[in-house]
């Protein structure tokens, strides 16, 4: 069973699509990396499968179960503890 899975993946920005039905699965143990040139896609597709950004539509499951999105808060920083931990800062 795939320990990340990122099923029919898809982000816009506006009217930009970023990612368009993105399908990948990596197994436990498995290091994968993504390649494409300037603007294929590759930072959205790590943001949206870290939780950073939702996708527009689609799914990642982690070990099986569906990751949510972080709560996002208008605070100058937010802590999610999901599948992943992540702690993002900014300078509002
Ligand atoms: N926050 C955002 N708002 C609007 N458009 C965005 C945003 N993030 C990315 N994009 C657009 O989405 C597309 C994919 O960008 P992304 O940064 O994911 O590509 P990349 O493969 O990581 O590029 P690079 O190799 O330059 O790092 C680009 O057209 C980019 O301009
Ligand atoms: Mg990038």
């Amino acid at each position: 069973m795939p320990i990340l899975e990122g099923k029919n993946l898809t982000r816009a920005f506006g009217g930009l699509i970023a990612l368009k039905e993105v399908n990948l699965e990596v197994q436990p143990h498995e290091i994968l990396g993504i390649i494409g040139p300037n603007g294929a896609g590759k930072t959205t597709c790590f943001n949206v499968l870290t939780g950073f950004y939702p996708p527009t539509s689609g799914d990642v499951f982690f070990d099986g179960r569906r990751s949510l999105p972080p709560p996002w808060k208008n605070g100058p920083s937010w802590e999610w503890s999901g599948p992943f931990s992540i702690r993002a800062f900014s300078r509002n």
